[in-house]
């Protein structure tokens, strides 16, 4: 059975990952798509809540399984027993960092090869991080997530809002 794991923080998930979710998972029997706990970063949406949004949008998709792990991606591959880690390529700039995350991922791992989707072109512009940006500033997300997602960012940006109102009352 071919497996392989699409790790990534999906804060939130975008049409951009969504067009890699669908391709890799037609190439293999399971796809499971792996959302890290990353204590480095610090997302808008907690992990709970951005597997839940996941496990939505990929409702129609047979062969596609939404996990957390924490860690190292391998680690999590070899728990799933699979043979694949898959990462989109969006430009070149995202070239380096994925070759040496890729490289270092085989030496520790030579049983897993990492495949490479390039993102299709009309998501090539598209991040988590500019969607969440150009919501702050209350502009139109619809084009870049689905609609069920768009509604959990601008639900999260206006608690966000009201705590940080609720705090400077306070001061
Ligand atoms: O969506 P992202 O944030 O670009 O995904 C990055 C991710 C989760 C794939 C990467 O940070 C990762 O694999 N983190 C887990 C720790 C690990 O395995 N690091 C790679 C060793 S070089």
């Amino acid at each position: 059975m071919k497996k392989a794991v699409y790790p990534g923080s999906f804060d939130p998930v975008t049409y951009g990952h969504l067009d890699v979710i669908r391709r890799s998972a037609a190439l293999v029997d399971e796809l499971i798509v792996g959302v890290l706990q990353n204590n480095h970063k610090n997302p808008l949406f907690s992990l709970e809540e951005r597997v839940k949004i996941l496990l939505e949008v990929t409702k129609d998709m047979n062969n596609v399984r939404i996990e957390s792990f924490t860690g190292l991606s391998i680690d999590f591959a070899r728990k799933c027993e699979a043979q694949f880690l898959v990462r989109g390529l969006r430009a070149i700039t995202d070239f380096d960092y994925e070759l040496q995350m890729a490289q270092t991922n085989r030496i520790m791992a030579r049983e897993i090869d990492t495949i490479f989707l390039t993102t299709s072109l009309e998501y090539a512009y598209l991040s988590s991080s500019t969607v969440k940006e150009v919501a702050f500033y209350g502009g139109d997300i619809s084009q870049f997530v689905p609609p069920s997602v768009a509604e959990a960012i601008s639900r999260k940006i206006m608690a966000v809002q009201e705590a940080n109102r609720v705090t400077c009352k306070s001061n």
